[in-house]
């Protein structure tokens, strides 16, 4: 196995990235548009039924929602499905899109009764805006500034009851008081590779792509939990598949295109193996902190905590202790690497 172990690959530049790309935007036609099309997640789904059907029956919105977890997971798409099922209108912004108060008070002003507002990125909003969210959240009021100096003085105007839906990669980042105003906190998590297939399957007969049950199970196999990175990979299976097949996705096509895409049988990608190769090589696998791991292999600290640890986490090669990042046995297995107490000469088979 060859890994590099130069230059930086900006995340958005990975076939596994797991962040939104642009040509993502045609995934839109594969987002399920109901709870009973939506594959995965039992656990919050399940919740989220009752959630619906109670605040239904009662006629008032539904509480307010956290949804979090790793990127790709469908934050976005449960918030749309939520509103289908619902029958409300659903406003979309993201934190840092969301500058000055004024921007968030135009948002909530025009809002109609029932509707849900979501804002992806919640942490990333900046304080001043937070604080017209908490009167907004608790009793659907806007508190006003008018006038300036001693002549200043608040009024509050009456919000329409609506839904606050937030999305965030990291529930951690943000403040306790906002936290503590959603009702409803859904964790998403990484999916296993059985839901991931159905994915694949449901997706290849809305693109009418050939793709046989083995082939599907690769491709869901080497997307790392994400639905958004399976649906990416089969879109570039295809193209081999049809450039140098027949057009239809078996199991040999997705390993010979996924290769080729330099996606390994687990689905890591170079970052992911010259971070676990980093942990191995320079630190003696570990315990590293993350600042000083990114900063070794050149990438940044939130992509490898956001993007590569839930996935390596969860396929056991990676732990993360009070004294920073260790790999696993399994990664030195993964990676054709021995720990350094049963190292013979020449058994190294990493170049770099
Ligand atoms: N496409 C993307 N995510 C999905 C999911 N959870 N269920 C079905 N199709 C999807």
């Amino acid at each position: 196995m060859s890994i590099e172990f130069s230059g930086g690959m900006a995340d958005d530049e990975r076939i596994v990235s797991s962040r939104a790309l642009q040509n993502d935007e045609a995934d839109n036609s594969l987002r399920p548009k109901s709870i009973a099309e939506y594959i995965g997640q039992t656990k919050a789904k399940e919740n989220l039924s009752v959630f619906i059907e109670a605040a239904k029956r009662r006629g008032e919105p539904l509480d307010h929602t956290l949804l979090y977890g790793p990127p790709g997971l469908g934050k976005t798409t449960l918030a749309n499905i939520i509103a289908n099922e619902m029958g409300v209108n659903i406003r979309i912004t993201s934190g840092p899109a969301i500058e000055k108060a004024g921007d968030l008070a135009a948002l909530l002003t025009n809002l109609a009764e029932n509707d849900i507002l979501f804002i992806d990125e919640i942490h990333r909003l900046n304080r001043s805006v937070e604080e017209i969210l908490y009167p907004a959240m608790e009793d659907y009021a806007l508190d006003i500034i008018i006038g300036k100096g001693p002549s200043a003085r608040s009024i509050r105007l009456d919000l329409p009851k609506f839904t606050l839906i937030g999305a965030t990669t990291r529930a951690g980042q943000m403040t306790a008081p906002l936290r503590d105003r959603f009702g409803v906190m859904l964790r998403l998590e990484l999916y296993q590779p059985e839901e991931l297939c159905r994915i694949v399957t449901r997706s290849a007969q809305i693109l009418e792509i050939s793709c046989e049950p083995d082939g599907a199970m690769e491709v869901a196999r080497r997307s790392r939990g994400t639905p958004r990175i399976a649906n990416r990979l089969l879109r570039r299976v295809r193209d081999f598949a049809q450039v140098r097949a027949d057009g239809i996705i078996t199991q040999p096509v997705a390993d010979q295109a996924l290769l080729a895409l330099e996606v390994d049988a687990l689905g890591l990608d170079n970052i992911d193996r010259r971070m676990l190769a980093s942990i191995i090589r320079n630190y003696d696998g570990g315990p590293v902190g993350l600042e000083t791991l990114a900063a070794t292999i050149n990438e940044e600290a939130v992509t490898l905590e956001d993007v590569c640890e839930p996935y390596l986490m969860q396929i056991g090669f990676l732990t993360r202790t009070p004294r920073g990042r260790c790999v696993t046995l399994r990664a030195y297995d993964h990676l054709g690497l021995a720990p350094a107490e049963h190292q013979q000469p020449g058994q190294d088979q990493m170049h770099f």
